[in-house]
């Protein structure tokens, strides 16, 4: 499908530097390689390569979820690409399973869980900041996700949605959770929670009785990207570190 006045654009410079606009709100793009004239994008297709005045190339492509989150307006700490991988994956999120989250921070991993689950499934997140609640509405609403609810509540006090198939927790005491996610998931339903660090999994596993949850387990996910090149392979030096501990457990 051509490009049109609207659409969402990823330009990507010849060292793989990104820029994600918005076609029509600017006819112009300056960069460190010279300008690219945005007005010859419309009506080409995705993959189009635009020349700046340098002589230097762009290519022109639709951005992807992960684009849209490496460029949007975040507060507090995000998941990353490599932890949220693992919870869909974990819980075998797919089309019309319905999630309870919280809290939504600035809504990363409300983006990974509400696509999962899109277009029958639903999220609804719960969080006691409105700035945070805004900023994810905001971020949400500007990739284009409409399945998903934000509660302006605290999660310690209760959850009131019941049948659900996963509660996903990204706050600081999940062990205060776990009694009412119990009351909100199906059987089989599953239980969610990220933690920086390893005290606030051991007081989630204290809160976990193993009468009422099975497959109860812990992994950390470390990933490592390699620069290859003909003259030598290896491993990037930089590399992101400790993220946090995903546990997970299944409501017998
Ligand atoms: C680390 S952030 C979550 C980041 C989010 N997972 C993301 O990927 O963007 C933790 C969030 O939990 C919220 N929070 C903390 N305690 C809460 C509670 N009792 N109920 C609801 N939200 C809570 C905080 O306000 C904050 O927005």
């Amino acid at each position: 499908m051509p490009f049109k006045k609207g659409d969402r654009v990823l330009l990507v410079d010849e060292k793989g530097k990104k820029f994600m606009l918005d076609l029509g709100e600017r006819e112009t793009l300056h960069t460190h390689h010279g300008i690219v004239d945005l007005t010859e994008i419309e009506g080409k297709e995705p993959g189009f390569v635009a020349v700046t005045h340098m002589n230097r190339e762009f290519s022109v492509l639709e951005p992807t979820l992960v684009d849209y989150l490496q460029k949007m307006k975040k507060l507090p700490q995000t998941i990353q690409l490599k932890d949220a991988c693992q919870i869909i994956a974990h819980t075998g999120l797919s089309n019309g399973k319905r999630v309870v989250e919280a809290g939504v921070g600035s809504g990363a991993l409300t983006l990974f869980l509400a696509t999962a689950v899109a277009p029958d499934g639903h999220v609804t997140s719960y969080e006691i900041r409105d700035d945070f609640a805004n900023l994810a509405q905001k971020n949400l609403d500007g990739y284009g996700v409409t399945n998903y609810t934000i509660r302006r509540q605290d999660i310690y006090d209760g959850i009131e949605e019941h049948d659900i198939d996963l509660v996903a927790l990204d706050l600081p005491e999940p062990h205060r959770v776990t009694a009412h996610a119990h009351e909100a998931l199906k059987h089989g339903g599953h239980l969610f929670s990220f933690s920086p660090t390893i005290e606030q999994v051991t007081r989630l596993y204290d809160s976990l009785d193993r009468d009422l949850w099975v497959e109860v387990t812990t992994i950390e996910c470390i990933t490592r990207e390699y620069e290859v090149k003909r003259t030598g392979t290896r491993p990037k030096t930089l590399m992101l570190g400790h993220t946090g501990y995903l546990s997970f457990a299944r409501k017998k």
